[in-house]
């Protein structure tokens, strides 16, 4: 939600600022705007406007000499799309982007007496006027008046009129890391993604703390003044991982690299033919004494957590609960200090999940965070942590981060088993082995990507569409029906096989595609006489499956081979197809799959 990011330093700061936004722009996408010491001297200067970053670059100056600025690109919250609620916000002395949402900015306005400061709708303005009613020259003194007084989630990057070539910023939920280089400056944004250019090494910028930038330093100290050493990691992938790489879309570049990515999460965990999670810290201690699991995530990574309850369960017999990470917060958790709580996200900053996850470590020692960003929140509080390593995903909808997640599931699903000698090592060894097969069985399905791509035209033009499938095939359908809904906008659903005939298949009528998925040999037969059902109710069907023998039309309109692989794996085959249906629909339809209507990738307001 919102991108943001600062520079200050030996270069101009315009071009820098623009790039990063660009690649910020997966944060939202509806209206972005930069401020700049003019000509590096006591004034600031803004340039904003609703729409995308190519929008505001054609606005700025060719040549901008100023060597700090800050820079935003917005996902709407408070307030429409208009050029008066984009970011950056100036009151009086101050000029401010923020990340985050400050829930107290009515009592706020009315408390303060800021009303008269206000051209907005926004509650970043609210910020601005109030930390400009506290501002007495002293920016860091202003700082620590100011913030306490804020409820909410923010990210805030400040400059202070009188203060040329500095930059303010504090923080609280709202990502947030920084950079600073001899050669170049100080780097601040939402994501490494932005500066990585510039520099491999990062800071998190710790919550509740004021970090002071210029271009020969940075100085991070606590709201007491103390002064504090910033923690610096090293990023672990390469500049190329954030550029499209000659693919038209990010989205259909993360598809491709899905074999790697599975690759990088499961090498390394696989030790002797075993699950094996000691390099990350994480020993079979952990893993002992678990009578049940609680999954909690939202959105993708929330029905991969789906795919690893089925997994688990059938495979081990170990209860497993999925929890929607916004409503757990808001039930009563029945959980105990036996439940392992494992929370999924790809960003590690997705607010539900970091709420329901605090609340979870109330009643267990047993949160474990399967996560994708480094250093990230999610990653930080839990009690133990385990990366997917899929390099940064930028396309809004969730690819790659799927199926290493899918993965990590599966993983730690036959690490429970083996701890809880619900298996045999003979057996997990033999599933490693098929395991380890994955990143083939994906790469067979891409080469089927130009037949998929012409089969969508049919989709083009339908207003709802559903997926079905039973037990395995019946989770990923959901991730299939998200991924069409998010980047296509057609209705889609997914629904069990089973289920149809007791009221969706009244939905059914001429031309209305179903995407169908039976990889499961156990209920094979009974998938297809649902298919048939509602083939013979005049749907377009796609049929997804390891027969090679179909050709019976009265199953299916097309039909997509799989590899025959054991029923548990067949789940990374089809969820390629059904992520190559969803982006090829979104082309066929003249959209753009990266950046999707109303959506955001790191999902940090509540
Ligand atoms: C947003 C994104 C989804 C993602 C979900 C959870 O809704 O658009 O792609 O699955 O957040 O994000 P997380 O970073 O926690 O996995």
């Amino acid at each position: 939600m919102c991108g943001i990011v600062g520079f200050t330093g030996k270069h101009e700061a315009q071009d820098i600022l623009l790039a990063g936004l660009a690649r910020l722009e997966y944060r939202g996408y509806d209206s972005a705007g930069i401020a700049f010491f003019k000509d590096n001297g006591d004034h600031i200067s803004m340039r904003k406007t609703a729409g995308k970053v190519k929008d505001l670059a054609a606005i700025c100056d060719e040549e901008n000499n100023s060597t700090c600025g800050i820079g935003h690109t917005r996902w709407a919250t408070h307030g429409g799309v208009t050029n008066a609620n984009a970011h950056p916000h100036r009151v009086g002395s101050v000029v401010l982007i923020h990340n985050g949402i400050i829930e107290n900015y009515h009592e706020l306005v009315s408390e303060y007496g800021l009303q008269k400061d206000l051209v907005s709708e926004t509650d970043t303005e609210v910020a601005a006027a109030l930390f400009n009613k506290m501002y007495n020259g002293d920016p860091i003194e202003t700082i620590k008046k100011t913030v306490p007084l804020f409820v909410g989630s923010f990210a805030f990057c400040i400059m202070f009129k009188s203060h040329p070539g500095e930059i303010y910023a504090v923080r609280n939920v709202s990502p947030m890391v920084a950079a600073f280089t001899e050669k170049d400056g100080a780097f601040i944004a939402s994501d490494l993604t932005a500066f990585v250019d510039y520099s491999k090494d990062y800071f998190i910028v710790p919550e509740y703390h004021i970090l002071r930038m210029t271009q020969d330093r940075i100085e991070l100290t606590d709201l007491e003044g103390k002064e504090v050493k910033p923690e610096y990691l090293k990023v672990d992938w390469d500049v190329s991982a954030a550029e499209k790489e000659g693919y038209d879309h990010f989205m259909i570049k993360e598809i491709h690299e899905q074999p790697n990515a599975i690759i990088r999460t499961i090498g390394g965990r696989i030790h002797g033919d075993l699950p094996d999670f000691k390099d990350d810290g994480v020993s079979d201690d952990f893993f002992e004494g678990v009578r049940d699991i609680t999954i909690i995530a939202c959105g993708t990574a929330m029905y991969a957590g789906m795919v690893g309850r089925t997994f688990i369960q059938n495979k081990f017999g170990i209860p497993v609960n999925v929890a929607i990470a916004s409503e757990f917060r808001y039930e009563r958790p029945v959980i105990t200090d036996e439940t392992m709580v494992i929370v999924i996200s790809q960003s590690g900053e997705t607010i539900d999940s970091l709420e329901a996850l605090r609340l979870a470590r109330k009643y267990t020692k047993k949160t474990l965070a399967i996560v994708n960003v480094k250093g990230s929140s999610i990653a930080r509080e839990s009690d133990a942590v385990l990366y997917t390593h899929a390099g940064p995903e930028i396309a809004v909808a969730s690819t790659k981060a799927y199926s290493v997640q899918v993965a990590m599931m599966y993983l730690i699903g036959c690490k429970l088993g083996l701890v809880s000698g619900r298996t045999t090592e003979a057996e997990m060894k033999e599933f490693m082995a098929d395991l380890k097969k994955v990143p083939d069985i994906i790469k067979s399905m891409l080469t089927i990507e130009s037949k998929v791509d012409k089969l969508t035209s049919r989709m083009t033009n339908a207003e709802h569409a559903f997926y079905i499938g039973r037990e395995l095939d019946y989770t990923l359908s959901m991730e299939g029906a998200l991924k069409l809904k998010e980047i296509s906008y057609i209705h889609a659903e997914a629904y069990a096989a089973g289920e149809l005939k007791h009221g969706t298949i009244a939905l059914i009528d001429e031309g209305v595609p179903v995407i169908a998925i039976a990889s499961q040999s156990d209920v094979y037969s009974k998938v297809i006489s649902n298919i048939r059902e509602v083939k013979a109710r005049g749907a377009y069907v796609i049929l997804i499956s390891k027969d090679a023998k179909i050709t019976d039309e009265s199953v299916c309109d097309v039909h997509l081979q799989i590899p025959k692989v054991r029923d548990e794996l067949a789940v990374f085959a089809s969820v390629v197809i059904c992520q190559m249906i969803a982006y090829y629909t979104s082309i066929g339809k003249g959209l753009n799959p990266d950046q999707p209507r109303n959506l955001a990738k790191s999902v940090t307001v509540e």
